[in-house]
């Protein structure tokens, strides 16, 4: 079962900053999780559109200027991160999942990701993901080898026709909403599952015995322990 550290790893440090890249590195995470905003041509790490939940700052994002938002305290005196320092932290100690979240951030992103190959990172590394399936187009038209997880809130199986459609790697359900009916369709359309987002041991256990190839989770150390115990 793959780990992806969700935000980084936010059951133990703020959301999408460094110091939760590090803490889900350190905890053993295969793959690290971040969203993505693009602000004055930066691709900026960030959850939500505005900024009061994780920052001293509010409004919308993309109402303020770079240098400004570098300027807030997104939790325990970090920044809010840059893709760059997000791949720069990274090395290729584990894979990036790269969540586009704003609009305008499917081409930035796809030409984030083919300098950083030309720099020596594998492009296998990179899963990029999003709600926004028309973005997933744009990336997929942009670099047909491109990985790409395709998020979808509501498991239907029109959902796994479309990501076979698209050439997606992986399909990213909400794992409380999935069930072995579910699964084992989407297995036939030859899709990875990766379901986000797992944190109760239990429910851990339930994605592993329902098949499930990789879990987003705030806790890597407890998808760790689960693989380790069940030597999966
Ligand atoms: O990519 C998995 C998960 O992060 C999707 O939901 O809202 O946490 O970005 P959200
Ligand atoms: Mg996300």
């Amino acid at each position: 079962m793959l780990c992806i550290g969700h935000r980084g790893a936010m059951g133990h440090a703020p959301e999408n900053t460094i110091a939760s890249i590090q803490k889900a590195l350190e905890l053993g995470a295969d793959c690290i999780e971040v969203d993505v905003y693009i602000v004055e041509g930066h691709l900026m790490v960030f959850h939500d559109q505005r900024l009061e939940r994780t920052t001293n700052g509010s409004g919308f994002i993309w109402d303020h200027t770079f240098d400004y938002l570098r300027t807030l305290d997104a939790g325990n005196g970090e920044q809010i991160p840059t893709l760059t320092e997000a791949c720069q932290t990274i090395q290729n100690r584990a894979g990036l999942n790269v969540e586009l979240k704003g609009p305008g951030t499917a081409v930035p992103v796809v030409e984030f990701i083919t300098a950083q190959v030309k720099q020596g990172w594998s492009k296998k590394l990179f899963l990029v993901s999003s709600f926004d399936h028309q973005a997933l187009v744009k990336v997929k038209r942009l670099d047909p080898d491109l990985q790409i997880g395709v998020l979808t809130r509501e498991p239907l199986q029109e959902g796994s026709r479309f990501a076979t459609h698209l050439g997606a790697y992986a399909i990213h359900p909400a794992a409380k909403k999935i069930d072995r009916q579910w699964v084992d369709e989407a297995y036939a359309q030859g899709l990875k599952i990766f379901a986000y987002t797992v944190n109760h041991p239990q429910q851990i256990h339930r994605m592993k015995a329902l098949g499930v190839e990789g879990l987003f989770t705030n806790f890597p150390e407890r998808v760790v322990a689960e693989r380790r115990e069940k030597n999966n």
